[in-house]
């Protein structure tokens, strides 16, 4: 790799497009510096989503951020999605194409869950040897992501760090730091996510997510439900100095405010990494904060559903 980030630009401080903004972003055409777009939202449908996206991509920045690659599954690569996803980043002149470190399904089924996999050498080959395949016909780097995990595995015998790193140089793939799944898994695990960040190879990463999540007390979900908190903006600061700046996302997918809303929580990034000065604590924390006006509230855990959503579940259902 002869440049950082794969020569992929910082696009800056972009949104998660969701179905439920359509008419404010047409309409309003907001201040937004690119959309990253739910890849199999719109690979098989025509009509109105399309639609929409044909319009937001002549005047945005678009990214395609896939959920059903399955890069670690045991079943053969399916080289009809990858047709489809091929045709579609073609189409809205996708600036990168990004999935995630995960197996979703096996046996042809699709389970619509971001699984982890066991970090040991023999996934690793096999999932360097997968992604080489994937990025020889997209003709492009793919970009995968750190997921959320809430198991670990007995045959591990690499750190996530580790795994993702060599995975990244073996394959001269590039990296979504999803920095919220970094805290959630660290929580989880009993990790250190500065020790996480530190580790990762940052000339490869591409971009960053943000997100809000539900702590439940003994354990995180990774719900995309809420406001980031102030320790992910902390470790994003952090990987922020590490990388020198890379574009960045946020991601509302459940209980989604007003456009406004979700585009103010990415501009606090912008925000963030103007200032020089140390965070403060509670400065940027928006979990006291009451949204009014939106369908989201973030006043506490109280508010929740008993159940908690799932992020691929969420989107899985928009894609059917
Ligand atoms: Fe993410």
């Amino acid at each position: 790799m002869s440049e950082a980030r794969l020569g992929l630009p910082d696009l800056g401080f972009g949104v998660g497009l969701r179905t439920v903004h359509y008419q404010h972003i047409l309409r309003h055409q907001p201040d937004v510096d690119w959309f990253e777009i739910i890849s199999e939202n719109y690979m098989d449908s025509g009509g109105r989503p399309r639609h929409v996206l044909e319009q937001i991509a002549e005047q945005y920045p678009v990214v395609m951020h896939g959920v059903s690659l399955s890069i670690g599954s045991t079943d053969p690569l399916n080289f009809e999605y990858l047709e489809k996803l091929k045709t579609l980043a073609a189409w809205t002149s996708a600036a990168w194409v990004s999935d995630h470190v995960c197996w979703t399904g096996v046996n042809g089924l699709n389970g619509h869950d971001l699984l982890p996999l066991p970090c040991n050498e023999d996934t690793l080959k096999h999932v360097v040897d997968r992604i080489r395949i994937v990025q020889d016909f997209l003709e492009r780097p793919l970009v995968l992501e750190n997921p959320s995990t809430y198991v670990t595995f007995t045959d591990s015998t690499m750190s996530e760090w580790e795994f993702v790193t060599r995975m990244a140089e073996e394959s001269d793939c590039g990296l979504l730091l999803d920095v919220n799944n970094v805290y959630v898994s660290c929580f989880n695990h009993d990790l250190d996510p500065i020790e996480f960040i530190r580790s990762l190879p940052h000339e490869r990463i591409v971009q960053f997510h943000l997100a809000g999540h539900t702590h439940c007390g003994t354990h995180i979900i990774d719900t995309h439900d809420n406001f980031v908190t102030d320790r992910v903006w902390e470790l994003y600061r952090l990987a922020h100095r590490l990388t020198g700046g890379v574009s960045t996302l946020l991601e509302w997918d459940a209980q989604i405010p007003d456009f406004d809303v979700v585009h103010g929580e990415v501009l606090k990034a912008r925000d963030l990494i103007h200032d020089n000065s140390e965070l403060a604590p509670g400065t940027l924390s928006s979990e006291s904060t009451q949204l009014s006006g939106t369908s989201a509230s973030s006043s506490g855990q109280a508010a929740r559903p008993a159940t908690v959503p799932q992020p691929a579940v969420f989107v899985a259902a928009e894609v059917e």
